[in-house]
């Protein structure tokens, strides 16, 4: 690449800085609304003074190279501008918002530390060292110390907790208070399998009661069944269902009939019995009148 070339580069790049710090003059009042801790809101309310002094710097050095400003809008602000309002667009002022507004303006920052830095070196390369480099490193001296302020911000110091702290602490506490109502949902299903087996006991025994009853307590209790179904929503249509069905099959004659059946058959096995019986007596008789 020809020096020609380079010097050509160099002022694109400082035409895309000016651009760049034009955008950050307009969205930084906008952070600094938003911001909630005070230290924050300065420190961003400081920058904003250096970042109009740093356009001046750059419209300066235009003067001295002899050459027009001319306009390069630049595509990477644009980007890192339109992330930082989607990540803090909806969010309350909390921590958060004030962790997510200081890892916007860390992007900025780094974007310019890059770009001063790349800039300066360009400046020192093409024979501009002077007032052009000396204007160059104090906008990159400033991006330097913004940049290891919001550090100290996010991270805190000896004496103070951080931003980031105190969001990963407000994170903590809104994950607890799911996790104590999730600790209440096992408790809440063991009770609801326990109404359960209550409830399958209950029908059980409700089930061996009606085998025993007749046909017209069977009726009553379907009837009490269907007022209980009818005034408790509460109650399940699925409970309604099996209910209804284990009722409906003691109404049933197989069902009623079963215990009836059952002692029928023990009263022929008696009959079968005692005949055995006599016809043992009989032969008993029969041998002892043989013997005599
Ligand atoms: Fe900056």
């Amino acid at each position: 690449m020809k020096t020609h070339d380079l010097h050509k580069l160099f002022v694109d790049e400082l035409a895309d800085m000016y651009d760049s710090e034009l955008q950050i003059i307009d969205s930084l009042p906008k952070l600094i609304k938003l911001a909630s801790l005070k230290d924050l809101k300065d420190s961003l309310s400081k920058h904003l003074l250096e970042t109009k002094n740093q356009a001046k710097r750059i419209k300066k050095i235009f003067t001295i190279l002899g050459i027009p400003l001319n306009k390069k809008p630049c595509k990477a602000m644009q980007g890192i501008i339109h992330e930082a309002e989607e990540i803090i667009k909806n969010k309350p002022k909390s921590a958060t918002l004030d962790a997510a507004i200081i890892s916007a303006a860390q992007k900025v920052e780094h974007y310019e530390i890059a770009s001063y830095g790349t800039l300066r070196s360009f400046a020192n390369h093409l024979s501009l060292k002077g007032e052009i480099a000396d204007l160059l490193q104090s906008n990159l001296n400033e991006e330097g110390t913004a940049d290891k302020k919001l550090t100290k911000i996010a991270d805190g110091t000896f004496f103070s907790s951080g931003v980031n702290s105190e969001a990963a602490k407000s994170q903590t506490a809104s994950k607890r208070k799911p996790a104590a109502s999730s600790s209440r949902t096992p408790k809440t299903a063991s009770k609801a399998k326990t109404t359960t087996g209550r409830s399958t006991k209950a029908r059980k025994a409700s089930t061996a009661t009606k085998d025993k009853t007749s046909p017209r307590t069977a009726t009553k209790k379907t009837s009490t069944i269907s007022k209980r179904s009818v005034k408790s929503p509460a109650l399940s249509s699925r409970t309604r269902a099996k209910t209804t069905s284990t009722v409906t099959r003691a109404r049933q004659p197989s069902a009623l009939n079963h215990h009836a059946s059952r002692s029928s058959s023990a009263s022929k096995l008696k009959s079968l019995l005692s005949h055995g019986n006599k016809s043992s007596s009989k032969m008993k008789s029969g041998f002892a009148a043989g013997r005599k």
